[in-house]
């Protein structure tokens, strides 16, 4: 493992322009619970289809919001862990050395902002960020958890997260940035996530096909484990530090 560490440290030097993919596994080490594992206690009894849908939000928009506002506590909860806090660092070494670093995630707890990162594109939108229905308005709730259902802006517009429902389209400047990163990467990682997402998952195809040298940091396999140049099969802060330390 050491000497294919050493291996990725050397494409990082070699490399200008550095593109990292994440999903839920690299919000495991906060606690943060997956999408599926966030249906349990007194939402085990509802599919996602009812929870994060367009539809399901006209026909119980006060449910709806009941739910992302409980994760969005939850999220604020819980703190950046190992691997945002080295992915930051990797985009400051990245920059600072006149290469380009994007940090790219399916995930919508804001957890890289916080731990540092500065260019980072939210594929699926993120649970910190509420908009108008009406208005599309972004609204930054107060941290205090609300407890009126639905959320209503102080005009009284109703508010619904700014995630990516089941059904809807990913923001389309967000992801063509993301498109655009990945068929220019030198380097793609992408860390924990089950790739079976479309379209997100399909940026690894891009950076295959783009000639990348691509990386996975996820201790089970997926659909890519087999075609990726490196298939690190740990968890995603031990296995980042391992290759921060050796840029
Ligand atoms: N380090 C690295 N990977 C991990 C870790 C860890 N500590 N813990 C778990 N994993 C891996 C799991 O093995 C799994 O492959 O993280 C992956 C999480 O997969 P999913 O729960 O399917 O999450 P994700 O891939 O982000 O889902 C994609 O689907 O649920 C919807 O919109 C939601 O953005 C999400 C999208």
């Amino acid at each position: 493992m050491n000497k294919q560490l050493d291996q990725i440290a050397e494409h990082f030097r070699d490399a200008r322009r550095i593109v990292a993919l994440t999903g839920a596994g690299a919000s495991a080490e906060s606690g943060i619970p997956t999408f599926r594992d966030a249906l349990t206690g007194l939402w085990a009894r509802f599919r996602p289809e009812e929870l994060a849908t367009p539809e399901a939000f006209a026909a119980h928009p006060d449910r709806v919001t009941q739910w992302y506002e409980s994760r969005r506590q939850g999220v604020l909860a819980c703190q950046p862990n190992q691997g945002h806090s080295v992915l930051a660092a990797m985009e400051e070494w990245a920059e600072s050395s006149g290469r380009h670093f994007s940090m790219v995630t399916q995930n919508v707890d804001g957890l890289h902002q916080r731990a540092g990162s500065r260019n980072v594109l939210e594929l699926h939108g993120s649970l910190l960020r509420w908009r108008g229905c009406e208005s599309g308005n972004t609204v930054q709730l107060p941290k205090k958890a609300q407890t009126e259902f639905p959320i209503r802006s102080v005009s009284g517009e109703m508010l619904r997260p700014d995630v990516v429902w089941f059904g809807e389209a990913l923001p389309e400047t967000v992801f063509s940035a993301a498109l655009q990163a990945t068929a220019q990467a030198d380097v793609f990682l992408t860390i924990g996530t089950s790739s079976v997402v479309y379209p997100a998952a399909g940026l690894i195809d891009i950076a295959l096909e783009a000639g990348a040298v691509t990386i996975e940091i996820n201790p089970e396999e997926t659909p890519f484990s087999g075609r990726v140049d490196h298939a690190l099969a740990l968890s995603s802060g031990r296995c980042l530090q391992g290759i921060f330390d050796r840029l």
